[in-house]
């Protein structure tokens, strides 16, 4: 139900979306078997394809031209991609997309090097942009990317970290792929500055509240919603923005140690969850994300009107009340 909903904020774009993903298999494509497979078998996973869904709208707001913005489209998705492939390397994860993660269904080895393959064809794409800001800020973006990545194992099971360690994290590892896909959207349709500063606010934004939403939903949702175990983050060691709220609460903590250490049973990994819904703990990081879904309508609020913006909005009023 919710997944055709989010569709049908695409009606417009369909026909580029439909082309975007025959590019997207077919940038996968290798000579490597293997490869070929795991590539394959995360993209036909599904997955929300948020970020060339931004890459087509922001791009509406300059000169359209479906195969300038499919290069882009592509790329940034693929950058999602391989960073998923290894993200779920480094959390140990089994289950992506309702499906089993590359590690899971081949190994981590094959992982590291279907998730470079994947990074490479994610530059194969973009290359044919001749604009050079385009390259750096791309680059750029993988570099925070990694960066974010690396400080959340840094961060994992210390139990002194700051909400502003969070924000910081997941700025670089989420919210600067939304940011630049938006203005590369911008960019490549050679949108007005203005306009490509708030789309890059506006990502920034829609991002920020992305992660906290699913930060929320490793809590609140069912196993079968998520495709993975509720509570996976904190059995993972991540300290999410909930649980920064109660981390001193004496009734979470030793479920918190319990999680950290390995010992905490399938009946106590449900029992922490009620508790913790019980605490407020979401309410208040839902109230986070709000914020900064206002802010995004805010830059949203000064763009010219037109089918792209009001996708915007309601793309953003989906961030907002997403349950997968
Ligand atoms: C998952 O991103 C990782 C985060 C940055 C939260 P998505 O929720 O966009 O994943 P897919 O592409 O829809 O599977
Ligand atoms: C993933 O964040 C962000 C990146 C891949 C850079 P999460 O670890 O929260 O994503 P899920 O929950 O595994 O999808
Ligand atoms: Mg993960
Ligand atoms: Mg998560």
């Amino acid at each position: 139900m919710e997944k055709l909903k989010l569709m049908s904020l695409y009606v417009d774009f369909r026909k580029d979306f439909a082309y975007i993903e025959k590019e997207l298999e077919r940038s996968v494509n290798s000579s490597s078997p293997i490869i070929r497979q795991a590539s394959l078998h995360l993209l036909r996973a599904g997955g929300k394809r948020i970020r060339p869904i931004f890459v087509i709208l922001a791009s509406k707001f300059g000169t359209y031209s479906l195969e300038d913005v499919a290069k882009v489209a592509v790329s940034l998705e693929l950058v999602h991609m391989a960073s998923l492939v290894h993200d779920d390397v480094i959390d140990d994860s089994d289950m992506r997309r309702g499906f089993k993660t590359v590690k899971a269904r081949w190994d981590n080895r094959i992982a590291m090097y279907a998730g470079d393959f994947i990074f490479s064809r994610a530059l194969t794409s973009i290359g044919e942009i001749e604009i050079p800001a385009v390259h750096q800020l791309l680059a750029n973006t993988m570099l925070e990317i990694c960066k974010g990545e690396i400080i959340q194992i840094d961060h994992q099971r210390k139990t002194d970290q700051t909400i502003r360690d969070y924000l910081r994290r997941i700025k670089r590892k989420t919210a600067l792929l939304l940011s630049s896909s938006c203005e590369l959207g911008a960019l490549v349709s050679g949108a007005d500055p203005e306009i490509v500063r708030k789309m890059r606010r506006f990502g920034y934004f829609t991002g920020m509240a992305f992660q906290i939403v699913d930060d929320i939903l490793d809590i609140t949702s069912t196993d079968k919603e998520l495709g993975k175990p509720a509570g996976s983050d904190l059995l993972n060691g991540h300290l999410t923005l909930p649980i920064l709220y109660i981390k001193n609460d004496a009734q979470f903590r030793p479920y918190m140690e319990r999680s950290f250490d390995g010992t905490l049973t399938e009946a106590d990994r449900q029992a922490m969850l009620s508790y913790i819904r019980s605490t407020g703990a979401i309410q208040m990081a839902q109230a986070v994300s709000d914020l900064y879904l206002q802010k995004a309508m805010d830059e949203l609020s000064a763009l010219p009107d037109g089918e792209a913006k009001k996708a915007f909005m309601q793309i953003t009023a989906f961030i907002g009340r997403r349950k997968y």
